[in-house]
């Protein structure tokens, strides 16, 4: 399969081919492909195209699902905290356990339909976040986002970014505000790179200029993906995503979440039960090729945070604008979908 390498942007864009299960899980774990719902149909994607492969190889149907499932196991290790990576895998899991398809080439074609059906699924619901996004912005259009939340993070117009993408498409006028995100700068590479290929305005800051911005020009208000929902709205997004939450609740400015109901897990009770993924210290040290930390200094790199509900102003899901008490309404909101898989 090929990928968009997003390691290599903003200053190239590079297709990179995938030719085995090895170079599948090293695109997802090395953040070429990223955003949470982006990987899982990544996932899903590669697990079908592993059928594919086996199917033009002529390899048994029994030998297909042995590597499939091997696959699926390192596939969900490969980034532990966005949950649709593993909610994708296991609707190809069942696939591949179901009995409906007696040889490879049936099991193939079941399996790229399914990773056909998330892809898809996964951009109606950006479009269904966005519409139900739009509604909150009232007259602010000044948007401060984080990391990226896009439609490089998905199958669609992105979950955060959604709104942005529906009032520029409706005629309103709309900035957005984001910070670099360090230590691997999807602010400052991806989300500015794909406004500016919308021609929407957009301004980059250093991380750090977070609090200054709230304290001298206060966004409208804070549009943030998620990574994992818990049962009682706890939010895991992007490292930097709490302080911004903290910031808002101080200066009033709304804070809103958006994401499929994919990324809500009602299994995790609170936040304290969502695997966070801490990354290599050389991403710290020399991200981007020049050494930028003393050599003595240990490092300390969590690729997220757990934002506590009661700093969250609703969560945005496809079905509709959840609000405290979170444990009802993401509940509801997860029973109400419709879709196969959902
Ligand atoms: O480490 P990344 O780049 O995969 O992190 C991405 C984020 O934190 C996004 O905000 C989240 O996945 C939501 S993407 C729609």
């Amino acid at each position: 399969m090929v990928i968009l390498d997003q390691t290599r942007l903003p200053e190239e864009q590079v297709e990179l081919e995938l030719r085995t299960a090895d170079d599948l899980v090293e695109a997802i774990r090395a953040l070429r492909v990223r955003g949470a719902p982006l990987i899982g149909i990544t996932a899903a994607m590669g697990l079908a195209a592993l059928g594919r492969q086996a199917e033009r190889a002529g390899i048994p149907r029994n030998e297909l699902i042995r590597e499939a499932r091997d696959c699926a196991a390192r596939l969900m290790a490969a980034r532990p905290t966005a949950v649709n990576l593993a909610w994708a895998v296991k609707r190809l899991e069942r696939v591949l356990g179901a009995p409906t398809s007696t040889d490879s080439p049936g099991l193939a074609r079941r399996l790229a339909e399914e990773a056909e059906a998330i892809r898809s699924q996964d951009a109606r619901m950006c479009r269904r976040i966005g519409e139900h996004g739009l509604a909150l912005l009232g007259g602010g259009h000044r948007v401060l986002t984080h990391c990226n939340a896009g439609v490089l993070a998905t199958g669609g117009i992105g979950t955060a970014l959604a709104p942005v993408y529906l009032a520029r498409e409706r005629g309103m006028s709309v900035r957005v505000l984001v910070g670099e995100t360090r230590p691997l700068l999807q602010g400052s590479r991806l989300t500015a790179w794909e406004l500016g290929q919308a021609g929407i305005e957009v301004t980059v800051l250093t991380d750090g200029a977070t609090g200054a911005l709230f304290h001298l020009e206060p966004p409208d208000v804070v549009l943030v993906g998620a990574d994992r929902i818990a049962a009682n709205g706890d939010v895991a997004n992007k490292v930097g995503t709490y302080s911004l939450a903290i910031l808002a609740r101080h200066h009033g400015v709304p804070f809103y979440v958006l994401a499929p109901t994919s990324t809500v897990d009602l299994e995790a009770e609170t936040g304290g039960d969502i695997p966070i993924e801490h990354r290599a210290a050389d991403e710290v040290r020399r991200g981007f090729g020049r050494t930028t930390t003393a050599e003595h200094a240990t490092v300390w790199n969590p690729a997220f945070d757990v934002t506590p509900a009661d700093l969250v102003t609703a969560v945005v899901t496809e079905q509709g604008i959840c609000r405290p008490p979170y444990r009802s309404a993401l509940r509801d909101a997860a029973s109400s979908v419709t879709e196969p898989g959902g």
